[in-house]
């Protein structure tokens, strides 16, 4: 823990949810961005008492989900602004081991593409956390839990997610100094706000990465099963290379539209990545991968692109995967060759400026992209 001072910046359902349902979750209080660096603003401490208030009563309307942490509500501070508040589960040391690490982490890094921790509580053995409420939910609730209100997403959408979590985690590797490695990404992790732009969350697990000349930090394994990285979990050995794993793995959900482990599923296609190798060994088979509610569009030349990266994301060899900045100027690139209705069928680039912005921000199906 001492190490966090050294740590410089270079720079489910809301429906249900009887506060404020016609807000975006922008409260009163949010503030505009600037770049890609925002308000590097402190988290505050809350009484409970003004939390208790803010979701009445931390009533059952309010809950919009629940981690191995605790319950998560939806709630309104005095102030206006409307906020998510997480409140730990009073089983174990774990839970507040990572909350300190959650406090610490966040009320140090600061970027767009990582949700904001607005404030903690402390009070007696009560211990919340005040987020930055995320209006669209996880990506995991839009890849899995679909319903007619959350139709599935459009390739753009999808890309543009995978970007955004690519930024966050780029922000972690390459601008916080020590760079920070994560440890948790995963698509419940990644969450939405109402125009789909992602942010990282949950940083109880993350670590300090290896400075000097190591090369990895050791750690007890942590993290999701699914997801971690082979190395990782056979030896402990933390780099910032198990993080790159973890999006392969995530990568890999946002084109298959199928979750890392799958228990439903029959034996041999319960785990995604081994799945998904004998179809990532063969070019003619990448379109057997493609989540079949994209049914059909997408840029195939981007779907090839957007699986190698999943691939080099999910070599054996740490060493040979790919540096997050790399993965990012390759998902720029797709993001920039943006899927159009009007696009040849032969995947050929199409014009950005086919795409009209309702197109774009609607994560369904327009009526003419079929
Ligand atoms: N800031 C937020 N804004 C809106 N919804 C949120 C926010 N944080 C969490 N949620 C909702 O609460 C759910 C549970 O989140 P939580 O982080 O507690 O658990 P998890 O990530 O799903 O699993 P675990 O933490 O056990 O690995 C999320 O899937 C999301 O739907
Ligand atoms: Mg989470």
């Amino acid at each position: 823990m001492s190490c966090f001072s050294c740590i410089r910046t270079r720079c489910n359902d809301a429906s249900k949810v009887e506060i404020d349902n016609d807000e975006t979750g922008k409260g009163k209080e949010s503030q505009p961005r600037s770049g890609n660096n925002r308000k590097c603003g402190a988290a505050r401490s809350f009484p409970f008492r003004e939390l208790a208030t803010a979701t009445r009563g931390f009533k059952e309307v309010n809950l919009i989900g629940e981690g191995g942490f605790g319950r998560v509500y939806k709630g309104r501070l005095e102030s206006g602004q409307v906020v998510a508040i997480k409140q730990l589960n009073h089983d174990g040391l774990q839970g507040f081991q990572e909350f300190i690490v959650e406090v610490l982490m966040l009320s140090l890094l600061h970027h767009c593409n990582l949700v904001t921790l607005i404030g903690y509580c402390t009070d007696g053995d009560q211990r919340l956390l005040v987020y930055e409420y995320m209006s669209m939910g996880s990506l995991e609730n839009h890849l899995f839990g679909l319903s007619p209100e959350r139709p599935s997403l459009s390739w753009n959408t999808r890309i543009k997610i995978a970007l955004g979590a690519a930024r966050g985690l780029e922000y972690l590797h390459c601008t916080a100094n020590p760079p920070v490695i994560y440890r948790d990404l995963k698509s419940a992790n990644i969450l939405l706000d109402d125009e789909f732009n992602p942010k990282l969350s949950d940083f109880g697990l993350a670590k300090l990465g290896p400075v000097g000349d190591n090369t990895h930090v050791s750690t007890r394994v942590m993290g999701t099963y699914g997801y971690c990285a082979p190395e990782y979990a056979m030896s402990g050995k933390l780099t910032l290379k198990s993080d790159i794993y973890c999006f392969g793995v995530v990568l890999l959900e946002i084109i298959t539209g199928r979750k890392a482990i799958d228990t439903t599923k029959k034996p041999g296609e319960q785990n995604l990545v081994a799945w998904s190798r004998p179809f990532i060994k063969d070019r003619r088979k990448f379109v057997q991968l493609v989540d079949p509610l994209l049914e059909g569009c997408y840029p195939v030349r981007c779907l090839h692109h957007a699986i190698a990266i999943a691939a080099m994301c999910l070599q054996e060899q740490p060493t040979f995967r790919p540096i997050i900045s790399d993965i990012v100027v390759a998902l720029e690139y797709l993001a920039s060759q943006s899927y159009a209705s009007e696009q040849p069928r032969d995947g050929a680039a199409p014009n950005p400026s086919t795409l009209s912005p309702q197109q774009d921000r609607s994560h369904g199906k327009s009526s003419t992209s079929k």
